[in-house]
């Protein structure tokens, strides 16, 4: 190919605000294996998927990683405002949920105890564990402006989103990544 031709290679996200919801998890299940297919580097896929979740699903102002290292979890690829870089076990949302290795819901963070204000915008989050071979990796973190914005379905079908995920990927702790 001669050096000046351009490459262009566009992923084209499918609008779902129109569907129910586990229809649009059935669809992100669909674009997510696409979009990660025949790629195994953590941090590429792990960037794309925030991509991904930030520009498909609606009403979100953050979508992204945090990656267990050395005990705590440190701030991976995201899409939104920069966040806080490290969390440690057992605090806020994303630090339960990695320490009860359990989805956790929160209808308004303000009623959460330990929450961590990242972006004052927030109102609602959801936090997945991210857990391969029985290892605790990390977490994906959702946080909306909406109180309430995340359910059960939304639960099941990020679960759904993270085991695609998880299985495109080698076994590997983020320490070693
Ligand atoms: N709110 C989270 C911190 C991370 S940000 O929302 C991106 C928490 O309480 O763990």
């Amino acid at each position: 190919m001669a050096s000046w031709q351009l490459i262009v290679m566009t992923f084209q996200i499918l609008k779902l605000e129109t569907t129910s919801k586990p229809e649009m998890y059935s669809n992100l299940a669909a674009q997510l294996r696409s979009l990660i297919e025949g790629e195994r580097d953590f941090i590429a896929n792990a960037a794309n998927a925030s991509s991904l979740l930030y520009h498909s699903l609606p009403d979100l102002n953050w979508a992204g990683f945090y990656l267990l290292k050395e005990g705590e979890l440190v701030l991976g690829p995201f899409q939104g405002k920069p966040a806080c870089v490290r969390i440690a076990m057992g605090k806020g949302v994303c630090g339960t949920a990695a320490e009860q290795r359990q989805t956790i819901l929160v209808d308004n963070v303000h009623d959460f105890p330990d929450h961590i204000a990242c972006d004052s915008e927030s109102n609602s989050e959801i936090v997945v564990p991210l857990i391969s071979a029985r290892q605790l990796i990390g977490v994906l973190d959702l946080d909306s402006p909406l109180v309430r914005r995340f359910d059960e379905e939304d639960a099941k079908g990020l679960n759904e989103l993270v085991t695609i995920f998880m299985e495109s990927l080698p076994i590997a702790a983020p320490d070693t990544l």
